[in-house]
């Protein structure tokens, strides 16, 4: 079905050229902005080859002795590349300071092998400080990647990251507070109910102007003991800061399981799903990554014989 015109295949020869050269950009940031000015054209197209539309930092916090937990993470998103166009997702791993001998040695093979871990300088915690830690410390690591959005999670929570993506792709990309809001609703009176109350923990964006905020800020600074997601939306309302704020009703949600009932927060399996929650262990994120085919690749063979089960919501 595709149709190639004769103008768009060399433009996307020269696009391809063009993001070729500017390979290195992604490890020498310095080369970014002179690779650009050197394209001397106005062609979206090329633009966006070479410029990705978004970019967003995914940090899971989570601790550092929990190697299976963080196996399954890369697992689960590998399964799920191309599905984002030009946008970029980093997933990162984010822990306070090592504590134990071992991890030493198989944290740093883990950034060996993955690259994808951030220690934060911190004592282990849930509450007392954690996500400010990760919100203030960001904008200092991250100040030559141009993200939009940073985004905080929990290991026990699965992205749709497409989805995510295009969700976020038509929003702001200033002064946003993104997420499921708690107590969550399913329509009407969003005025009121988003000015009294936060985005829940298990996963929420911030556009990155306002982790510079975070950065500077003495509302932040003051007030760090307490539950991390009420904390963070007191000090946005303290400041009246994060006045876009997005609910995604129904697309974030606890996993339901066996359970019964449905209520606004839990509910079953959704292809519009941007994020499941409460995937306590592996047989959870077994039964969601299958609901959403990430093993569906699998190729008959005589090494291995995988026996199917039914759908479980
Ligand atoms: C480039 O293209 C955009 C969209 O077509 C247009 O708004 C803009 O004015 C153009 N810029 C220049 C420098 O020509
Ligand atoms: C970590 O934080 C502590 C307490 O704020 C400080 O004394 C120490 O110098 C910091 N360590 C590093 C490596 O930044
Ligand atoms: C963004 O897209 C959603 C879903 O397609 C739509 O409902 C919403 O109006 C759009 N928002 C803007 C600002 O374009
Ligand atoms: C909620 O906040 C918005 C933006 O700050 C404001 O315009 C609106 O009046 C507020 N609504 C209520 C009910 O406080
Ligand atoms: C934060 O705490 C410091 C030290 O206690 C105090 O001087 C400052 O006024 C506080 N700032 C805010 C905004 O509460
Ligand atoms: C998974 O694959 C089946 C069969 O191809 C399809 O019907 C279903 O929509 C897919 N599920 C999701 C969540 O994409």
């Amino acid at each position: 079905m595709h149709h190639y015109s004769p103008i768009i295949l060399p433009l996307s020869l020269l696009a391809l050229t063009v993001l070729l050269m500017c390979t290195t950009e992604f490890r020498l940031p310095s080369f970014f902005s002179s690779c650009q000015t050197a394209i001397l054209t106005n062609n979206s197209v090329i633009r966006s080859m070479t410029k990705p539309g978004l970019r967003i930092l995914v940090g899971v916090l989570t601790t550092a002795d929990r190697y299976e937990r963080r196996q399954l993470i890369r697992l689960a998103y590998s399964q799920q590349h191309g599905t984002y166009h030009d946008a970029e997702v980093d997933v990162r791993f984010v822990f306070c300071s090592l504590s134990k001998e071992e991890q030493s040695v198989l944290v740093t093979l883990e950034i060996l092998q993955y690259n994808d871990i951030i220690i934060l300088n911190c004592t282990e915690n849930m509450n007392n400080g954690k996500t400010y830690e990760y919100f203030s410390s960001v904008p200092k690591l991250f100040s030559d990647r141009s993200y939009n959005y940073v985004m905080k999670c929990d290991d026990d929570t699965y992205l749709r990251i497409g989805n995510l993506v295009e969700s976020l792709r038509n929003k702001s990309r200033e002064d946003v507070y993104y997420g499921l809001v708690n107590p969550c609703f399913r329509a009407d009176d969003m005025d009121y109910k988003m000015n009294s109350s936060f985005m829940s923990g298990l996963g929420y964006v911030l556009s990155w102007d306002l982790a510079e905020w975070i950065a500077e800020s003495e509302i932040a600074q003051n007030n760090t003991d307490g539950p991390e997601d009420i904390m963070l939306a007191s000090w946005l309302n303290t400041a009246k800061k994060g006045r876009n704020r997005y609910h995604n009703f129904p697309g974030i949600y606890d996993y339901k399981g066996d359970s019964p009932d449905e209520t606004c927060y839990r509910h079953a399996f959704i292809p519009e799903t941007i994020a499941v929650h409460l995937l306590k262990g592996n047989l959870e994120w077994a039964r969601t990554l299958q609901y959403f085919n990430a093993t569906k690749g699998l190729k008959p063979s005589k090494l291995y014989h995988v026996p199917s089960w039914p759908i479980n919501q």
